[in-house]
């Protein structure tokens, strides 16, 4: 069975006191994990020392880091890459968030290099992608994110794209309240899967997780969890609030 993954982008918010109180609030909501289920918890890189220490004693709880550098060291002032990150002990990496795509000018070139540095040192990208808005209402958005997916992860092998985990989210919904309905978000998801079993066979794209990502909170999780080919969340807002991302720990599947 694939792994169904909730998965907290905090991206840049909370001091070091919040962040603290937060995960205090959120072990004391007792949230359980069963053995195909995993948390993961993307803080600010300079939070993620107090984060392992705090919630690694938790069955199937990760630290994430949101961004790294693609190469493994050097002149790059102010970047962090793969192999810091795996040294003390980060295993999972999201990667290509929009935003990053957006202010930061990230390519599918780019993040196709910056893939392979996190599998290099056995890490797991968390690889996003999504549409804007006028794509949408375009009806455009399969070859949209169908472009995203081939330009920046078919190069992997099928040994390594199954240990990709892939976030769609549709650009539309990012903090915007505004939540793709669960049968858009099937249908899409379903079409990621298909454009990874024609790369790969179907046994490989079956075993890749893929999450939802847009004004995911708890009063949606269920549902939107529900869609066969929804393997969980990557979650804003709504993780920085204990009890609601609480919730949607335990509406995974
Ligand atoms: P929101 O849940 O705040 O819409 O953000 C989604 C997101 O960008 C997670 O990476």
């Amino acid at each position: 069975m694939r792994k169904q993954i909730a998965a907290a982008n905090w991206k840049m918010n909370l001091s070091q006191n919040e962040a603290e109180s937060l995960m205090d609030q959120l072990l004391a909501s007792d949230f359980n994990l069963s053995l195909n289920q995993s948390a993961i918890f993307a803080v600010p890189a300079i939070y993620i020392p107090l984060a392992i220490q705090k919630l690694s004693g938790k069955q199937n709880v990760f630290v994430a880091a949101q961004n790294c550098h693609q190469k493994t060291n050097g002149a790059y002032t102010g970047e962090i890459s793969a192999p810091m990150f795996a040294s003390i002990g980060v295993q999972h990496i999201i990667l290509g968030h929009s935003e990053r795509r957006t202010y930061f000018n990230e390519s599918d070139a780019l993040l196709a290099e910056k893939t392979e540095a996190v599998l290099a040192v056995g890490s797991t990208p968390i690889f996003c992608c999504g549409e804007p808005l006028e794509i949408r209402e375009a009806g455009t958005q399969n070859g949209f994110v169908d472009a995203q997916l081939k330009n920046a992860l078919f190069q992997l092998s099928a040994e390594q794209i199954v240990k990709v985990v892939i976030a769609y989210e549709p650009i539309w919904a990012i903090g915007t309240g505004k939540t793709a309905t669960s049968e858009q978000a099937q249908d899409i998801h379903a079409y990621i899967r298909s454009v990874f079993a024609a790369k790969y066979g179907q046994d490989i794209a079956d075993q890749i997780s893929i999450l939802y990502g847009g004004s995911v909170k708890a009063s949606n999780a269920n549902e939107i969890f529900s869609q066969p080919d929804v393997d969980g969340g990557l979650v804003g807002g709504a993780s920085l609030i204990a009890t609601e991302f609480a919730a949607i720990i335990k509406a995974l599947k």
